[in-house]
């Protein structure tokens, strides 16, 4: 294998962190070999912090209403082919009850940026699943707010918070969003996410318009120096409502390629195999896990409402029920080697 590349893998495994040119050439100059090295290191690292177990969170999608614009997204505010729906709270509630009985202690609230739901109405949603659910863990994708309404959330009971932060690179942020949205505004959040002490996730879309190996190596950097709890990253699929119609995917490759890079950078963090990448190929999701993440999301919205919460093209796992794609999970990961286990599944804490 060509030596400069081996070196900056064996580097990035040593000490977790590599310049930003050096993340560039890893991206730039991926062979087979590098590859392998590099998920067989992935792998490696995962194993010892997290042994087989990959955790599992019931994703409930409760409203596709959103206030915003993005051009990636299927469920923007101009895509008027979008059916909207909003979950009440007895539905979500009963959705974290039928999630419970299948084994889940991690329940992700996902959402547009919708309106309706102000502070008032979530603390008293997630109070509620607390009350019921002391023993689990609410992860809220909800978006961005300002400082005191992510904390009237957290001393409500939500514990994580996923926000992508979907490039690091100023630029490409603004190809990716309309002018009203602002780059320093969800960096921001993130920075507030983490200060009132949620374990927080960032992330970005792999193969997204206009992305380059310089903003992925920035991505990269900004992972490293940002220290998430959790990163979840998927290809970019277009959607067929939206000015990234004609966009090409990302791929199940890059996305591996990245998955086992950060595994290497933090290797406690958590690190979804995203329903994208399992929608982009059959057995994306494994190909996930065998690169080196070790969390995987099954659809807990009630049937009505999945093929709604269309993000993206042709997404998976919308006909199923809960228990359905529960089952199927577990069979996928069970068939690779590895277990699905009934936990909150926190970030381990130590020195790895
Ligand atoms: N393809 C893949 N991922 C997408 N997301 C939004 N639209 C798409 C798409 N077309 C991702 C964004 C967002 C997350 C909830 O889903 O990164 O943060
Ligand atoms: Fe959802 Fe297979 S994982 S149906």
């Amino acid at each position: 294998m060509e030596e400069k590349i081996k070196f900056l893998i064996e580097k990035l495994n040593n000490e977790h962190s590599l310049e930003l040119d050096e993340y560039e050439y890893l991206i730039d100059n991926r062979t087979e070999t590098a590859r392998n090295l590099l998920k067989s290191l992935a792998v490696k690292a995962r194993k010892k912090v997290y042994g087989n177990s990959v955790y599992i969170r019931g994703l409930i999608e409760f409203s596709n209403i959103c206030k915003n614009n993005c051009y990636y997204c299927g469920i923007r505010r101009d895509n008027k082919n979008c059916d909207r729906y909003r979950l009440t709270k007895d539905q979500i509630l009963e959705c974290t009850y039928e999630g419970y009985d299948l084994g889940f202690r991690t329940f992700v609230l996902q959402s547009g940026e919708d309106s309706y739901f102000t502070d008032e109405v979530l603390v008293d949603i997630i109070s509620s699943i607390k009350q019921k659910h002391p023993d689990c863990a609410i992860t809220l994708s909800i978006g961005e707010r300002n400082k005191e309404s992510y904390k009237k959330l957290f001393n409500a009971g939500a514990d994580r918070f996923l926000l992508r932060h979907e490039t690091a690179d100023k630029e490409h942020y603004e190809k990716l969003h309309p002018t009203e949205m602002s780059f320093e505004h969800r960096m921001q959040n993130l920075q507030d996410l983490k200060e009132i002490g949620y374990q927080v996730g960032c992330g970005f879309m792999v193969g997204s318009p206009y992305q380059t190996s310089k903003t992925l190596a920035k991505d990269l950097k900004f992972i490293e120096e940002f220290s998430p709890e959790m990163c979840g990253i998927g290809p970019f699929i277009p959607h067929n409502s939206t000015p990234f119609k004609d966009n090409m995917a990302g791929t199940v490759e890059l996305t591996c390629y990245l998955l086992s890079i950060i595994r290497l950078i933090k290797p406690n963090i958590l690190l979804p195999a995203t329903t994208a990448l399992g929608t982009i190929e059959e057995g994306g999701r494994e190909a996930g896990i065998l690169s080196g993440a070790n969390v995987v999301m099954p659809n807990l919205s009630p049937l009505s409402v999945r093929k709604k919460y269309a993000l993206y093209n042709n997404k998976i796992c919308t006909g199923e029920e809960s228990a359905q794609c529960r089952t199927c999970l577990e069979q996928k990961i069970k068939a690779i080697g590895y277990e699905i286990v009934t936990s909150r599944g926190d970030m381990k804490e130590g020195n790895f």
